[in-house]
């Protein structure tokens, strides 16, 4: 992820509509109130959303959630696809991964009424932070999810901007939001492209086939430059586009990404010799203490210590690996994992803080 957060945001004023999005945030249990199945391999979950949960997230934005699965503790971060315009409600997306522990569960046991763990909103992927005249949506996959919270927002608050909405699949079936995504390109404003690598057993793709081009990217979106870009995907298909984005001259500050592919970061088994300073790190509760240097993290530092820290991205990113900090000072490079107040209370990212000096840590 790019853009780094400093979160709670400030929302502004959503294109001059007068209204507002407050961003709050959650720290408790969502109910899930429906399943729907939206192609062969995604569905989307929604959840009850009272007012008293006291969440107010921007189109784009994350959660983190916590699972209990087989009695292991796990959290992911998935985007909410749903608009903040529907006060009650929120929707996650999520597409099956082959041998994905907590996406398979939530396909298989997922249910109307089951409760959750959430906390959030996080990210600064967002249309109402980097907001625009025209857009161009480049997504691939599941990665559909930010882009179409922040096209429905764009819509349901009659948002006049002009959007391209390219989207990449597989298939014909693998395509998300197919019958939404078409009835919104009926609307002037909005120009979706799909594209498919190949056929599906029941349709032939009779629409553009293969990967994001060059020469598809400047038929889409000839005015590319004036375009505020907003892109996800798995990481070879943000790094293709990257280059793509790159060649066409595109400024980077108006080039947003975000990619979720993690929960499976591991810390390193040990702590690395380096040759930089060494630091003595205290896990205080496990009784647990070992020297690292300056170079490593004090979730591999723990992980050094013998001790399995909760980790899920790996990047600063969804404040899994929070932790308090005794004493010491450490150089934490998040990406809006952590809020400004968190900080000032000595929480720390483990994921991405290096010592600057001795540590003691409430773990
Ligand atoms: S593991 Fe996500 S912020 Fe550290």
């Amino acid at each position: 992820m790019t853009d780094m957060l400093t979160a709670p945001v400030a929302a502004p004023d959503h294109a001059g509509t007068g209204a507002p999005f407050r961003v709050g945030e959650l720290d408790g249990y969502l109910t899930c109130t429906g399943v729907t199945d939206v192609t062969h391999d995604v569905r989307s979950f929604t959840f009850a959303l009272p007012e008293r949960a006291g969440l107010h997230f921007l189109p784009g934005q994350f959660l983190t959630f916590r699972f209990l699965i087989d009695g292991e503790r796990r959290e992911r971060c998935y985007t909410i696809s749903s608009p903040p315009t529907r006060p009650e409600t929120l929707t996650i997306t999520v597409k099956r991964v082959p041998g994905g522990v907590v996406s398979n569960w939530l396909h298989d046991h997922l249910r109307a009424g089951d409760v959750i763990g959430a906390s959030g909103p996080f990210g600064q992927f967002s249309s109402t932070i980097h907001p625009a005249d025209k857009y161009l949506f480049l997504t691939a996959g599941s990665g559909i999810t930010p882009a179409m919270s922040m096209l429905r927002t764009l819509r349901a608050t009659g948002d006049p901007a002009d959007v391209v909405f390219v989207h990449s699949a597989r298939t014909p079936d693998d395509l998300v939001f197919r019958a939404e995504l078409e009835a919104l390109a009926a609307e002037s404003g909005t120009s979706v492209v799909f594209l498919c690598e190949n056929d599906s057993p029941g349709e032939q793709w009779h629409g553009r086939r293969g990967r994001l081009s060059m020469a598809t990217l400047g038929e889409a979106a000839p005015d590319l430059l004036g375009r505020e870009v907003f892109t996800c995907g798995p990481p070879p298909y943000m790094a293709a586009v990257r280059e793509l984005l790159g060649r066409a001259g595109a400024d980077r500050r108006r080039c947003h990404e975000e990619s979720f592919v993690f929960g499976t970061a591991a810390p390193a088994t040990s702590a690395p010799a380096g040759t930089a300073t060494k630091h003595r790190v205290d896990f205080r509760r496990s009784g647990r203490t070992v020297e690292c240097d300056s170079d490593t993290t004090v979730l591999e530092a723990a992980a050094g210590a013998g001790l399995t820290l909760p980790s899920s991205c790996g990047e600063g990113m969804c404040g899994t690996c929070k932790l308090t900090l005794l004493s010491g000072r450490v150089d934490m490079q998040h990406a809006g994992g952590i809020r400004p107040r968190e900080i000032k209370q000595d929480k720390v990212l483990a994921c991405c803080s290096k010592p600057l000096e001795d540590l003691a840590i409430d773990a």
